[in-house]
């Protein structure tokens, strides 16, 4: 053949008998058949062969396996953001006149997505505190299809009752479905407490490196798995190749960084309550956290995001982070820097003065999602910017 078509058609060596170490990045866009039945046959199978990038490539699949197992799901969707993973599972499964219980406190990006329903899809809900069967079967109507929670809860880190919770909505026959990106499966297997689907943003801790935005659904059963799969791939929510290939990368770490996330927040957490400057300070591990009987149920340590209420309030919060040095300010977390932002301007402005409040915000609030540098370094830069 001609250079013009041998520059097209590109040899493409398969491995077979080796298994490469480190999973390659599969970029490319579909696969090729043989067989046209085959090629037919495959394309609406979730799990089946490769067929067409929307709905799978082996790297994809590779994160969606890797995470499904980590949480003991039999099945897993990657896509290109946790906001994609939540729509993904919420428009999947709810209908027109369909009701929805939620837990209080939950991600402003999940909040709105779920007023959006509520205005525009017909779709009614119900909050109830994440600790509270009974609250949770007294807001059951004949609409009832799902539960929403999650783990732990930003910024002031209610942790939610997984297994009161879960059973109470697996007796009434409804599907839960917890937010478990704070946690991470080296903290907390909703799976295992009775859950039905877990979600992440993979851009927290699971990737580790603040270097890409990415989200999955994990699900118990390959039936919810199916239906969801066939949603996703209309809605096209799939994740690129190389944001797999990073998140993959990422959390092989993920163990080790859990690890000092939490030795690091328990640390900061401990000075910060016996410093004068702070009211108060929200951190599960702590005992006279609201939520610390039921973390110490749920979690297997108590995460590596911590608030804390500044006792001069909203002046005493500006000028702590004008004075910040080594913590970063900036949006996210789960990444190996310090990031520190003051939610009542930023991640929680669209909240009124009551949702604040619901939410445990202060004026005075700030947040710290705890990185892995030494402690002592964190503490000195927090104390200079204290004083
Ligand atoms: C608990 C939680 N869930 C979901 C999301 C949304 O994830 P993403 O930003 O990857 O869409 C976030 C983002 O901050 C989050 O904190």
């Amino acid at each position: 053949m001609r250079p013009e078509t041998r520059t097209v058609h590109l040899p493409k060596p398969s491995v077979t008998g080796s298994v490469p170490i480190s999973m390659p990045i599969y970029q490319t866009s579909g696969f090729v058949f043989d067989d046209p039945a085959a090629f037919a046959e495959e394309m609406g199978r979730p799990g089946g062969a490769y067929v067409y990038g929307r709905y799978s490539n082996p790297t994809v699949r590779a994160l969606e396996e890797a995470v499904a197992g980590l949480e003991g799901g039999a099945a897993a969707i990657a896509t290109g953001s946790g906001m994609g993973a939540i729509n993904c599972v919420l428009l999947g499964l709810l209908q027109p006149g369909d009701h929805l219980i939620a837990q209080e406190a939950l991600y402003g990006g999940t909040a709105a997505m779920i007023n959006d329903l509520v205005s525009r899809f017909g779709i009614t809900v119900s909050y109830v505190p994440e600790d509270d069967p009974a609250a949770l079967r007294a807001a059951v109507t004949p609409a009832t299809k799902l539960v929403y929670l999650e783990t732990i809860a930003n910024p002031v880190g209610q942790v939610a009752d997984l297994p009161a919770m879960c059973s109470a909505a697996r007796d009434l026959g409804l599907i839960s479905v917890v937010d478990n990106t704070f946690a991470t499966p080296l903290l907390c297997r909703p799976l295992e407490l009775g859950a039905d689907i877990v979600l992440h943003s993979v851009t927290k801790y699971l990737s580790g490196h603040a270097d890409v935005v990415g989200g999955i659904a994990v699900f118990a059963d390959e039936e919810l798995h199916g239906k969801v799969w066939h949603f996703a791939i209309e809605l096209g929510a799939t994740p690129d190749p190389f944001a797999a290939w990073l998140s993959l990368r990422g959390m092989q770490t993920l163990a080790l960084r859990m690890e000092r996330h939490c030795a690091n927040a328990r640390h900061l957490a401990t000075r910060l309550a016996a410093h004068p400057a702070v009211s108060a300070v929200h951190w599960a591990g702590l005992e006279n956290h609201r939520s610390h009987e039921v973390a110490r149920k749920v979690l297997a340590d108590f995460g590596g995001v911590l608030a804390f209420d500044l006792a001069g309030g909203r002046a005493a919060a500006d000028s702590f982070m004008a004075s910040i040095r080594l913590a970063l300010l900036a949006p996210s977390l789960g990444g190996v820097e310090t990031l520190v932002l003051h939610p009542a301007s930023t991640s929680h402005r669209a909240l009124n003065a009551a949702e604040l409040a619901r939410t445990g915000v202060t004026e005075g609030t700030v947040r710290l999602a705890v990185g892995i540098e030494h402690p002592d370094d964190l503490w000195a830069d927090i104390e200079q910017a204290l004083s």
